[in-house]
């Protein structure tokens, strides 16, 4: 989030920004423009460009492709450790203009035919054979496939760690092939954390002092935080006047982790160097003491790679450094194409034991160049808008080519999309899945994980109607959380007492142990709830849960201002009868039979967090 917070009271935190880097790349001259549409009423709508279409479907007889990827579990691995895994997807599909033709017929030893339905898999590194003759399921993606690390010590025709993968079907008619590069790095010994993705599930790992060494998952849950109130936390000599709070409440450090928030994201106000270093010093060693992860904001620099490098190694022997964050609304600003991903090779030299995000705000501009320079993307779809058809801030209609909203082309009550009027928070949900489904289209690889930033923060002069209530507050994070977010970072801290009361109930929950092994270790699966009273009529719940073994997360989001309709939920128990659920979150009844959990609706916004237990004793 950016401009739009420059007639707050917060603006001290404001730009810099706009000295630094190049102009907009795609703005005609003296046309201010905002995801590359103009948005003032004395400029014309234009196409901004960088718009990402779904691929086409392919054509021919044999419209089928297959794409084998195949890549190690983990973003790196250390050199002391022996066991890794290669994560294997198959997908097969006819709109996929990225794998190679498949036919669904593979010829047995007997010269009979029959479905093409496994994959035999080789994976090798020079002459040396890692996995040979494993057979894996045609249209399956996770796959997982252990091999020994020491051979990502060699080195292959593509260079140190890159294992060369070859696939096919079992008459060897039909060929497939990808490489995979194991990144292996040395144990830190500055005392400074090491943070990985697990890409089988989507989360972070981090191990370091405070871990005792050992690989932990976490489900980060907090806020972009203002810098004037953390100063004036850890260095109230200099900074004796408490910063003008939409809450007034005065809370430590201490007491933001003890809320349940175990991530924290300064702001930076400005400067080459992004913080006072003595200060931000000073905050990462309580930090450090609190085991309150530190997501580490580059906005105003990223550009300047010079200054990444006189910030970066300040931080490096901090265990609570958990992650950086270089573009504030790229897309938004439209900051050069180039410069996420210059910003990523900097960092990554300096520093590669820490992931590298950002957040995107348009809709649909440059995808593919902006996250090219991520591991993980954040999106701040704010649905809570005055108007998604007309700009109250700049009197002009909002639209896929023009005006500024403050959601960008997000359709919140907007008679011309009735799924949006039904469903007011489906911007929200929209968003996320996009957020995933452009990195299908692209081709990438390894999914990126999408994190949310839940609109906490009110500027009553700018687009937003209001602070959200204490429900829309939960619900913003949740529907993200049920479409595949990975953590959640609201904007902006302090908020107002209802929300943070809200967020901090919410928290609680998030933080426990039994429910993050779930929801990051966990598989998870959207559910299809059914109308109670109108027998396997749909209902709009959005719901999905989360298996280990015999236990499941359940979340139930009922996204709307009406009455909720009651609700059968079928949990996939594989067989086994529920036999205990407990209530988590929320204040719905919820009894269970069979394999299904039953609710009558209580309350508009209704969520709640259930963990059903299943076996047959
Ligand atoms: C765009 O609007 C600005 C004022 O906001 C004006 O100065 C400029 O001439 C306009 N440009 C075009 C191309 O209309
Ligand atoms: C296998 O079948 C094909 C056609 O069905 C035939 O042309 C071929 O001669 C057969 N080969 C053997 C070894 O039976
Ligand atoms: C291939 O054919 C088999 C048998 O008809 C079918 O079960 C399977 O789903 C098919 N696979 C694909 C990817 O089309
Ligand atoms: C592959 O699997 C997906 C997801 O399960 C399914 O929607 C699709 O129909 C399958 N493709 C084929 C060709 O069977
Ligand atoms: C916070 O305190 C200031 C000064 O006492 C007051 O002007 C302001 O209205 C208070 N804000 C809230 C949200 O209570
Ligand atoms: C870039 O960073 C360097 C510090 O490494 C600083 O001296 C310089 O002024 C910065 N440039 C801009 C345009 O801010
Ligand atoms: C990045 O893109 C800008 C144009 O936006 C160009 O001037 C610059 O040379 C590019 N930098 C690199 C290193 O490619
Ligand atoms: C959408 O409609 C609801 C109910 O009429 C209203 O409360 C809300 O303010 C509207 N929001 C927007 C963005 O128009
Ligand atoms: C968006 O609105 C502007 C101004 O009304 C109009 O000129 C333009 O054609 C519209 N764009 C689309 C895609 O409808
Ligand atoms: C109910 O849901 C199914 C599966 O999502 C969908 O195919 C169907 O169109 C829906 N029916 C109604 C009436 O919305
Ligand atoms: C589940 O419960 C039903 C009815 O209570 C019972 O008939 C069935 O045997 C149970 N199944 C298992 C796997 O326990
Ligand atoms: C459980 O399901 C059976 C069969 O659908 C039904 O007769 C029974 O009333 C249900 N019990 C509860 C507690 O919902």
């Amino acid at each position: 989030m950016g401009r739009r917070w420059l007639n707050l009271s917060t603006g001290l935190l404001s730009f810099a920004k706009v000295a630094l880097g190049d102009p907009p790349f795609n703005n005609p001259p003296g046309v201010d423009v905002w995801c590359g549409k103009a948005y003032r009423e004395t400029n014309s709508s234009f196409d901004p460009g960088g718009w990402l279409d779904p691929p086409t479907l392919n054509s021919g007889p044999n419209p089928l492709r297959l794409r084998l990827n195949v890549y190690p579990r983990y973003s790196f691995y250390l050199e002391t450790e022996k066991k890794a895994s290669f994560i294997v997807d198959t997908r097969v599909s006819d709109h996929d203009p990225y794998g190679k033709a498949y036919v669904n017929s593979t010829t047995g030893t007997n010269n009979e035919t029959g479905p093409f339905t496994e994959l035999v898999l080789k994976v090798s590194i020079g002459d040396t054979i890692a996995v040979d003759n494993v057979r894996v399921p045609v249209n399956s993606t996770g796959i997982e496939i252990p091999f020994d690390l020491d051979l990502a010590k060699l080195t292959g025709e593509a260079g140190p760690g890159a294992f060369v993968i070859s696939g096919s079907s079992p008459d060897g008619s039909q060929t497939y092939d990808d490489l995979a590069q194991v990144v292996v790095l040395p144990e830190r010994s500055d005392g400074g954390s090491m943070a990985r993705l697990d890409h089988l599930n989507g989360g972070v790992h981090v191990s370091s002092s405070l871990t005792k060494g050992a690989w932990r998952s976490i489900l980060p849950m907090g806020f972009y935080t203002r810098w004037d109130w953390i100063s004036w936390l850890v260095d109230p000599d200099n900074n004796p006047e408490p910063p003008d709070l939409a809450s007034n409440e005065t809370i430590s450090l201490q007491q933001y982790k003890e809320r349940g928030y175990n991530l924290i994201h300064p702001v930076p106000p400005g400067g080459w160097a992004s913080f006072d270093t003595a200060i931000f010093e000073k905050f990462l060693t309580i930090c450090d003491e609190l085991e309150l992860y530190v997501m580490y904001d580059m906005r105003h620099t990223y550009l300047n790679l010079s200054s990444i490098s006189y910030q970066l190694p300040r931080l490096q022997s901090h265990p609570s450094l958990l992650l950086y964050y270089t573009g504030d609304e790229p897309d938004g600003w439209t900051d050069p194409l180039n410069g996420t991903i210059l910003a990523y090779n900097q960092i990554k030299e300096i520093d590669p034991y820490h992931p590298i995000s950002l957040v995107l705000n348009c809709y649909n501009f440059y995808f593919k160049e902006y996250t090219s320079g991520a591991d993980i993307i954040l999106e701040d779809t704010y649905n809570l808008i005055k108007s998604s058809t007309f700009s109250t801030v700049y009197n002009t209609p909002c639209n896929r080519t023009y005006g500024d909203c403050g959601c960008d082309f997000c359709h919140i009550n907007d008679t011309a999309y009735p799924e949006f009027v039904e469903n007011p928070f489906q911007d929200v949900v929209e968003r996320t899945n996009r957020m995933y489904q452009y990195q299908h289209w692209i081709g990438q690889k390894e999914t990126k994980p999408v994190w949310g930033v839940p609109q906490w923060f009110f500027d009553a002069d700018s687009f937003w109607s209001r602070w959200a209530t204490r429900q829309e507050a939960i619900v913003l994070a949740l529907l993200r959380i049920n479409h595949g977010a990975m953590g959640l970072v609201g904007w902006i801290f302090p908020t107002s007492p209802e929300v943070e009361s809200a967020t901090t109930d919410l928290a609680k929950v998030l933080a426990r142990e039994d429910v993050k092994r779930l929801l990051v270790d966990g598989k998870g699966h959207h559910l299809e709830p059914f109308n109670q009273e109108q027998d396997h009529e749909n209902s709009s719940y959005d719901v999905a849960g989360w298996v280990c073994g015999d236990e499941m997360l359940v979340i139930v989001v009922w996204p709307k201002y009406t009455m909720p309709d009651g609700s059968v939920i079928a949990l996939p128990t594989g067989g086994k009868n529920v036999t205990g659920v407990q209530v988590l979150f929320g204040d719905a009844d919820w009894s269970w039979n069979g394999s299904s959990v039953v609710t009558k609706g209580t309350m508009p916004l209704e969520v709640s967090i259930l963990k059903a237990n299943f076996g047959g004793y």
